[in-house]
């Protein structure tokens, strides 16, 4: 097979370069950096080098579903949980050296302002359809369930706890109405359904704009994964697709008389591109629409897997119906990252976190930033293990890159007191080397401008092996003695392999290219120059060497695992479900007292006045007796009618809601809240004795 060209032939005059937005409901992990934020960072950094205008825009998404029921089981507003993670993430990206020009945020008036403009532009030229219908409602907490305020069991896979907008067992996109046996996460109950009125862009009237934009001209541009999702929504038929919510966080609609409603998240999150980027203009005194709106601008979108539609389809109609912006040329997604063979999961507490990473290992953001490049899931899911970590950091990056960084630097303080020797009548050897070496920026480079950020790394390494191999062999350390002039050209030539790996790993190792820059003396250089023959010129002075990676001890990875499986049992603790506490002990002859025996539901029928009784007649082989029960709202009577059951039969009657119940069912409750009935394990007469 021959490789893909993702890169456009165009040529570009500016860049804007979008990694997606985090949800500032919790923190960030390694998932979220070896999918979006590693890559989207060589990519621009790389870019900076070669001289280009580029904008890289992040910012925190601080609307939307989660943000909403995480502040409502903490009881507080949703502003101030997105107040701290937006800044304890923005500070973790920064001190993790992620290169944003702006880090924005989505609750910003300049947002809002942004997100409503763009919204009713499209209102205003018709571009979107108003339609009523039912949707469903809680009535104990008179809210409407959008997106995850709905969970129930998935159509798909069966998975029991799926949400209302996507399962998240077998990654399908939902809508609630596909969901069986929904229920409310706000009070546990059987939604109703009620009328609401909605927004949608008609995604199937751009059909034929998608199918020439994606499935002819970015065929064979974009990743195979991201075209084949787009691929399967477009010929699964594109539907109208519902752009506002009836939820009270978020941006208001823009329309009068629409209280209580806002603009989905999915349509508010990626404005916050624009958003950002008119932030980051106003601040630098500039203009922020060439970004969004010159065709030589080129959009790249940085994100997950399980953001594809959102960037390739929504959006993108979006920008296509408003008219006046440019679509982007490349999303390169990811897929997901695991760790130590499971899936990264916030709610399982299974994550490193960078937070916690940063504080433990402050010098350490340049090995995190290589292993998570070097196994990165740029084709397939791939998996982040501690041996891993340790394994690169010990092999790859000290006993390549630091140890040959480090013999050549030594040997020049020993020799030539840290000035750079002379290098004059090469033999063969040297210049095949420096020719070699002279090759390396192009080739990165054309890895990183095709997305391929692993190939580019693992290019990188080969110019440090390149470097250390030609040391080893070339052994000035022995004929120093007796071959000066020789000595000299060596160690010449590896200072100038030196000073190119400090050019050309700044992309993928920004803190170790500085260090390394600092102690040849020399001041940052466009890409190209790695391109010269010799960089460093003879008689220049080098400064002290100092080591660039430490060693990796196993007790380290030791000690990572433990905390690990630390993290996550505390948080099973944490989530056992609450048992209530034992009541005090009871006699015997106390429990010998209750009359308890097997039945059968001969009829039940739902009393006119009680939405959540069933009046219910179960044989107990001895009589007929009537109960009243609290089902109604999880069986209905045709689905008991019949049913073997449990039956506590001499309670005293009750007056429930004018029934007089005489007995009770024996029933307990699911994981769900739901209840269930008890039942014998085999079959037993009506009348059988429960002792
Ligand atoms: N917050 C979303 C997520 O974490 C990503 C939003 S990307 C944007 O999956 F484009 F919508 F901003
Ligand atoms: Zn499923």
């Amino acid at each position: 097979m021959t490789k893909q060209n993702l890169q456009s032939n165009r040529k570009f005059k500016r860049y804007t370069v979008t990694s997606a937005l985090p949800y500032a409901n919790g923190p960030i992990h390694i998932g979220h950096l070896a999918g979006v934020y590693v890559p989207a960072d060589i990519y621009v950094r790389y870019l900076r080098l070669k001289g280009k205008d580029v904008l890289f825009i992040c910012g925190s998404d601080e609307h939307g579903v989660p943000i909403t029921i995480k502040a409502r089981n903490e009881k507080v507003n949703p502003q101030k949980i997105v107040d701290i993670y937006h800044k304890m993430n923005k500070k973790s990206f920064e001190d993790f050296g992620i290169s944003f020009d702006i880090y924005s945020r989505t609750s910003m008036d300049l947002h809002h302002k942004t997100a409503s403009d763009i919204f009713r532009k499209l209102y205003d030229k018709g571009k979107l359809v108003e339609q009523e219908n039912e949707q469903y409602y809680d009535e104990e907490n008179k809210q409407f369930l959008a997106d995850r305020y709905i969970i129930g069991t998935c159509p798909v896979c069966s998975y029991e706890k799926a949400y209302g907008d996507q399962c998240e067992s077998c990654g399908s996109s939902l809508s609630p109405n596909e969901l069986k046996n929904p229920r409310s996460m706000l009070s546990g109950n059987k939604p109703v359904m009620k009328k609401t009125k909605h927004w949608y862009i008609p995604l199937n009237e751009y059909e034929p704009m998608f199918r020439q934009w994606i499935l002819k001209e970015n065929k064979n541009k974009w990743k195979p994964n991201v075209y084949g999702q787009c691929k399967s929504w477009i010929e699964s038929g594109l539907k109208p697709r519902a752009v506002t919510r009836d939820l009270d966080w978020g941006v208001k609609v823009p329309i009068e008389n629409t209280e209580g409603k806002v603009l989905y998240v999915w349509f508010d999150a990626p404005i916050g591109y624009i958003s950002a980027t008119r932030q980051w203009a106003e601040l630098n005194n500039t203009d922020w629409e060439p970004y969004w709106k010159d065709k030589e601008t080129k959009l790249v979108h940085f994100i997950g897997k399980d953001n594809i539609v959102f960037h390739c389809i929504i959006f993108p109609a979006v920008l296509y119906a408003e008219g006046t912006y440019i679509l982007p040329d490349n999303v390169p997604a990811n897929e997901f990252l695991n760790l130590e063979n499971d899936k990264i999961s916030t709610s399982r507490n299974w994550a490193v976190w960078l937070h916690k990473y940063l504080e433990e290992f402050p010098a350490k953001q340049d090995v995190l930033k290589y292993v998570l490049c070097a196994a990165a899931p740029e084709t397939k899911d791939n998996d982040f293990t501690w041996k891993d970590f340790q394994a690169r950091n010990n092999n790859e990056l000290l006993a390549i890159f630091g140890n040959f960084v480090n013999r050549t630097l030594v040997l020049t303080q020993k020799f030539y007191d840290g000035i750079v020797p002379e290098f004059c009548k090469p033999d063969k050897a040297e210049k095949q080397t420096i020719k070699e070496m002279t090759g390396f920026a192009e080739r990165i480079g054309k890895s990183i401008e095709n997305y391929r950020f692993r190939e580019a790394l693992n290019e990188l390494m080969n110019l440090a092996r390149l470097g250390n191999k030609y040391l080893t062999d070339a052994q000035p350390w022995k004929i120093h003695k007796t071959d000066p002039k020789r000595a000299e050209n060596i160690l010449n030539c590896c200072l100038q392999i030196c000073a190119a790996l400090s050019v050309l790993s700044e992309p993928f190792l920004p803190f170790t290219a500085q260090k390394l820059k600092k102690m040849l003396n020399i001041s940052p250089m466009k890409w190209d120059s790695a391109k010269k023959e010799a960089l460093l010129p003879r008689g220049h002075k080098l400064n002290k060497p100092q080591l660039l990676f430490e060693k990796i001890e196993d007790k380290m990875v030791e000690e990572q695992l433990k905390k690990l499986h630390i993290a996550r049992q505390e948080n099973i603790e944490k989530e056992k479900p609450n048992i209530e506490p034992k009541k005090p002990n009871v006699k015997f002859n106390d429990f010998t007292k209750l009359d308890i025996r097997t039945a059968t539901i001969l009829k039940a029928e739902k009393i006119s006045k009680s939405k959540k009784l069933l009046k219910i007649q179960v044989d107990t082989g001895w009589d007929i007796k009537t109960i009243a029960a609290g089902i109604a709202e999880y069986y209905s009577p045709e689905e008991i009618t019949g049913k073997k059951i449990v039956v506590l039969i001499n309670l005293e009657p009750r007056n429930i809601r004018g029934i007089v119940s005489d007995g009770m069912l024996l029933m307990s409750k699911d994981n769900d809240g739901k209840p269930v009935f008890v039942t014998t394990e085999k079959k037993c007469e009506n009348g059988s004795q429960i002792t």
